[in-house]
């Protein structure tokens, strides 16, 4: 699989990250005692199997909830996020593969992994479509893809004020507040099974299931990806 040119978007999107990653755990520390520990929790009961993928696997927040017969590899684009999720894994002794790699481009085959998870990346991942994507192709055809993500709120007011915050936001962290991630999930190549509110209508667990493609589709895709 060949590795393609970075976006401009993806270098600077990525540099954020490298340069935030030693603030990152003290940064949501409050967040994640309050909220983001419990709702992990539930993301992993929707997972099937050991086998998994996670997507932007960040300081390593999630490897606690791993089971410890799992079968795991993780990847992410940021070096320095990475570096403190090896870290982690070490110290707890938890056998996962992690991979510097960008889920706008993943360097694995097609059917690969039952389960893939994703907690908070999409609202960073420069292209978001393309990334679910390579999700999609990635993915067994009766496999799964879990994710915890804020999105833009329904309401008309709430959303256009995130809509103005959100340049200044991306600009010093490279996190979309505005994203439409329900509609990205299902232009991807995905139907959602759950989509539960967590927090208002902000903060939402998705669980989705790979669209079976038509053979008109599969030839189209095999055109696109060349
Ligand atoms: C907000 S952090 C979330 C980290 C972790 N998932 C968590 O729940 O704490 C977003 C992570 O996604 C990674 N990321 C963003 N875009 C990516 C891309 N295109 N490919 C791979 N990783 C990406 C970032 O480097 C960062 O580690």
């Amino acid at each position: 699989m060949k590795s393609a040119a970075l976006s401009n978007e993806t270098v600077d999107t990525k540099a954020k990250y490298n340069r935030n990653a030693r603030w990152y755990d003290l940064f949501e520390f409050i967040t994640e005692v309050l909220v983001y520990g419990y709702w992990r929790k539930e993301l992993f009961k929707m997972m099937k199997g050991d086998k998994f993928l996670e997507i932007g696997v960040g300081t390593g927040k999630n490897l606690r909830y791993y089971s410890t017969d799992a079968h795991a590899t993780a990847i992410d684009f940021s070096e320095g996020m990475l570096l403190y999720a090896k870290r982690r894994a070490a110290k707890m002794g938890q056998n996962v593969t992690l991979k510097n790699m960008d889920v706008q481009n993943l360097q694995f085959g097609a059917n690969s992994f039952p389960n893939i998870l994703a907690t908070f990346v999409f609202c960073s991942v420069p292209d978001p479509v393309r990334g679910m994507k390579e999700v999609r192709r990635v993915c067994i055809s009766n496999g799964r893809f879990v994710l915890l993500e804020h999105v833009r709120p329904k309401n008309t007011w709430l959303g256009k004020l995130f809509d103005r915050l959100n340049p200044i936001v991306v600009k010093r962290t490279g996190v979309n507040i505005n994203r439409y991630t329900a509609e990205n999930i299902r232009k991807a190549g995905f139907e959602i099974e759950l989509e539960r509110n967590l927090l208002g209508n902000v903060f939402k667990l998705f669980v989705a299931r790979p669209v079976k493609l038509t053979r008109n589709m599969e030839d189209k895709e095999s055109q696109k990806n060349g």
